[in-house]
């Protein structure tokens, strides 16, 4: 691996865990291996990435409504979906030192990447996590590998409680669990991870035009969270290596350090979904078409979205190294702190007591920072390294003059703005 891109995943991790978007889990008990826990910083940005997600796909639009679904479901669910058969992983161990990979993963598949032994013949792993529901062991339930079987199985409840007539949409924001062989690169893959998705129900003949549709979607929210074009890859995926649902897949890859791969998914899961359920669950799951007096079985469309990939893709994509200074160039929307105030000077309770009540009222409406220890320049330097967009200055000239200055993240740019007009200022600016 080059040598300054392996660096940078080395900067982001550290950089996280310094200033609290993310840290290694369970750490004072040695850590679990692979499990990440968001801080207070990286909370913010994960959930800013929900929201804007949510508000572009299922607020703007009246063709797309919500849904929370358990993460446990029926056992039967994961039947009748194919993945207690299906979700599998090919898995080779090494006769000697044990380890064991994905042979996706291997650039030489005959021998073990770490000690040159010899590998056991691959074999089949199912990666859904299984429990139990209660104190009977014989009762396995399993942890969804996607939120997306939600979707399907509501699809009669949601169909009956709502006006929607196809096309239209379900979305959710939730967790999956998958028991991965090989976890790694930082959140990169993960067994516990978050993830977005969207089904959109269609008639059969216009998947064509929908696929099209949603792929330009896709392009358009790539663009909403800064990541740049030349750093992203749409892969189609050919016949015989897409999930056992799929008739087109196209997986949009990205550009990290560690190589170029999967970041978000787009997939014609055809009626896959829904006749299984139906044909499991004895239940009618077609759709009565008023206009042509036609009933049918829908078929869909689904964008699918890492939130946990979109956090560090999103990371990479904002780190700058600078003259002075680290700049995390975060989109507005997406930075945790949107402003932050200081008073020029620490012990002068006239400037804290201004500064104090710009922060409390600025608090109203935006997430704000406060800083008053060391120097500006060095408040400036800690949070531009974690993406705030705006500093505010009380300073003896405000005492004065009722106004303040505020510093521009990328520009370093500062302009007096009169305390009374500096909401809308903000306001302005971050719109
Ligand atoms: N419902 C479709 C589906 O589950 P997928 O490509 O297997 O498709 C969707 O997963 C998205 O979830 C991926 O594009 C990726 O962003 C994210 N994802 C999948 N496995 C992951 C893992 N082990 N760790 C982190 N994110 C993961």
């Amino acid at each position: 691996m080059n040598e300054s891109k392996n660096n940078l995943m080395d900067k982001i991790v550290s950089l996280a865990k310094r200033r609290g978007f993310v840290f290694p889990g369970s750490e004072i008990y040695g850590g679990l291996a692979n499990s990440w826990d968001y801080g207070p910083v990286g909370v913010e940005l994960k959930n800013n990435i929900k929201k804007l997600w949510w508000q572009f796909f299922v607020q703007a639009r009246e063709d797309v409504v919500g849904l929370d679904s358990t993460i446990i479901m029926s056992t039967k669910v994961w039947e009748a979906s194919g993945h207690l058969q299906g979700f599998n992983d090919a898995l080779v161990e090494c006769k000697s030192c044990k380890n064991r990979f994905r042979p996706d993963d291997l650039d030489d598949k005959t021998k073990c990447l770490l000690c040159g032994g010899e590998f056991l013949p691959a074999r089949e792993f199912n990666t859904m996590f299984k429990t139990n529901l209660g104190p009977v062991e014989s009762n396995p339930v399993y942890l969804r590998p996607e939120t997306a079987q939600g979707m399907f199985v509501d699809f009669k409840n949601i169909m009956s409680s709502t006006r929607l007539k196809i096309p239209f949409g379900v979305a959710q924001i939730g967790k999956g669990f998958r028991n991965e062989i090989t976890p790694g690169n930082f959140l990169f893959r993960l067994r516990e991870f978050e993830m977005m998705e969207m089904e959109y129900f269609i008639k059969e003949e216009d998947w064509e035009k929908y696929f099209e549709y949603w792929l330009g979607e896709v392009k358009q929210w790539l663009k909403l969270i800064g990541l740049k074009d030349e750093n992203l890859y749409f892969h189609e995926i050919p016949d015989g290596e897409r999930a056992h649902y799929s008739k087109r897949t196209i997986d949009i890859e990205y550009k990290y350090p560690f190589g170029q791969k999967e970041l978000y998914g787009l997939a014609y899961r055809t009626d896959y979904d829904l006749k299984h359920h139906q044909e499991k669950s004895g239940q009618d799951l077609s759709y009565y078409d008023e206009a042509t007096k036609t009933r049918y079985i829908p078929h869909i469309i689904e964008p699918s979205f890492g939130v946990d990939r979109t956090f560090l893709a999103v990371m990479l994509e904002a780190y700058r190294e600078e003259k002075d200074r680290i700049n995390l160039k975060l989109p507005v929307e997406l930075a945790p702190y949107k402003v932050a105030v200081f008073p020029l000077l620490a012990n002068k309770p006239q400037l804290v007591e201004k500064a104090r009540s710009i922060y409390d009222n600025l608090r109203q409406d935006l997430l704000v920072a406060w800083d008053d220890r060391g120097n500006i320049g060095k408040r400036y330097f800690s949070q531009d390294e974690i993406g705030t967009p705006f500093c505010v200055t009380v300073d003896f000239d405000s005492l004065e003059k009722d106004d303040v200055t505020v510093r521009d993240r990328d520009t370093m740019k500062q302009t007096r703005v009169k305390i009374d007009e500096l909401a809308e200022f903000l306001k302005e600016k971050l719109e």
